[in-house]
């Protein structure tokens, strides 16, 4: 038993890739979350002195914007959105009650964003700079929008060190880099560093679920262990890409077999790999298609609509008032199957409180689609 005779441990491994994570879930569920299990039980019997598990700032979900997640906030809750951090999240509160239940002496650290010499090509930085260097696109979810905190390894080693050289039992450490970036603004940065044009960013279909701002509050780290990030996004990117450059032997070899099969799936045939995701369950929504109101008319038909739903401009953001215009909605719903669409289709005119929404349905054929075919129909006159 590898732990056997050891003093601490450190928890490293996992899972890592948010992409991989939602077109199978299952890997990320058993490696992060019964591993770590298994990993806990392991260091309980064996009675190990101290437990650091690496997780990340993922756990924290989706910021608004502007903020910064801090360990100890009432603000920031573990409210992941994706497979992986879900699952990261699930490990992270698995460690806390073994620390409060069996006292196991465990520490959790959560880190913002990675890059540095020798990280897998599928993560979005040496993607990013590996289709610079071969001239190829640089395909960018969505509008690009998203923001992330970069942190060098090196220093997110140091921090790990630091935990658990000095770090309080049961306590949660942020170690985030100091800057927030745009993914598209990273890309556009990384061109220029490399000399390519500008010309090879290229948008494709956002990842479902994506979220919009991962940062961080260091505070805590800073005040009790003397930590800070040493290595400037500059000088950590310049020589990233020089890593680059220097070991195309290895980065050939990472880049072929599986990983080939992987960039086909994800970037080279996006559209039909998201289609057999977003097909298989409900619409994926992400912070922004929650705080942004829908817009206020569907624009096409198809046989595949059914659902109606008339919703208020801030249903998601005051839950009363959601709760009684998905009543409203639902009597008017009701009437409409009464045969009364147009009185429907007049209180969605006069109240400009109310938005129309679809939803996607299966059954083309559904009586529900029937009603949803002639609500257009009769909304677009
Ligand atoms: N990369 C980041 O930006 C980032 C940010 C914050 C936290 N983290 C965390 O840091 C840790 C390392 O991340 P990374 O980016 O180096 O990921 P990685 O995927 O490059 O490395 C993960 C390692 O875990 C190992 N592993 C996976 N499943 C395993 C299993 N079932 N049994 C034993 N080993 C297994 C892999 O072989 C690999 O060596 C992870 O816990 C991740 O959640 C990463």
């Amino acid at each position: 038993m590898a732990m056997a005779g050891r003093q601490t441990v450190v928890h490293f491994a996992a899972e890592s890739h948010v992409d991989r994570s939602i077109y199978d879930p299952a890997p990320m569920i058993e490696t992060n979350v019964t591993g770590t299990f298994v990993l806990l039980q392991i260091a309980r019997r064996l009675h190990v002195e101290k437990f650091v598990h690496v997780s990340t700032d993922e756990a924290y979900g989706d910021l608004p914007p502007g903020t910064f997640a801090a360990e100890d906030s009432e603000d920031s809750l573990v409210q992941p959105s994706s497979p992986y951090s879900a699952s990261k999240a699930s490990s992270d509160l698995i460690v806390r009650s073994y620390v409060r239940t069996f006292g196991l002496p465990a520490i959790i650290t959560r880190a913002s964003n990675n890059y540095g010499p020798f990280q897998h090509p599928e993560k979005f930085l040496p993607l990013m700079i590996a289709s610079a260097l071969d001239d190829k696109p640089l395909p960018i979810y969505g509008d690009g929008k998203q923001e992330r905190n970069w942190l060098h390894v090196q220093d997110h080693c140091r921090g790990i060190l630091a935990v658990l050289e000095r770090g309080r039992i049961g306590e949660v450490y942020n170690i985030g880099g100091a800057d927030v970036v745009e993914n598209l603004t990273m890309a556009r940065r990384l061109l220029r560093a490399t000399g390519k044009p500008q010309s090879l960013i290229s948008h494709v279909a956002d990842r479902p679920g994506h979220d919009r701002r991962y940062a961080l509050n260091c505070e805590k780290i800073q005040r009790e262990l003397g930590w800070k990030p040493t290595i400037s996004l500059d000088d950590g990117l310049r020589q990233t890409i020089e890593w680059h450059r220097s070991y195309t032997k290895w980065l050939t070899e990472v880049r072929g077999g599986h990983y080939r099969t992987y960039y086909q799936k994800y970037y080279e045939n996006r559209g039909s790999s998201l289609h057999a995701i977003t097909e298989s369950g409900r619409k994926p929504t992400s912070y922004l298609a929650r705080a942004i109101p829908q817009p206020r008319k569907a624009t096409t038909y198809s046989p595949r609509t059914s659902v109606l739903f008339l919703r208020g401009k801030n249903a998601s953001r005051k839950p009363q008032a959601a709760r009684t215009i998905r009543h409203r909605q639902r009597r008017l719903l009701h009437r409409s199957l009464g045969d009364q669409i147009p009185a429907a289709i007049t209180r969605l005119r006069r109240n400009p409180r109310l938005v129309f929404q679809q939803r996607r349905s299966h059954e083309s054929g559904s009586p529900a689609c029937q009603l949803g075919a002639r609500f257009h129909a009769e909304l677009a006159q």
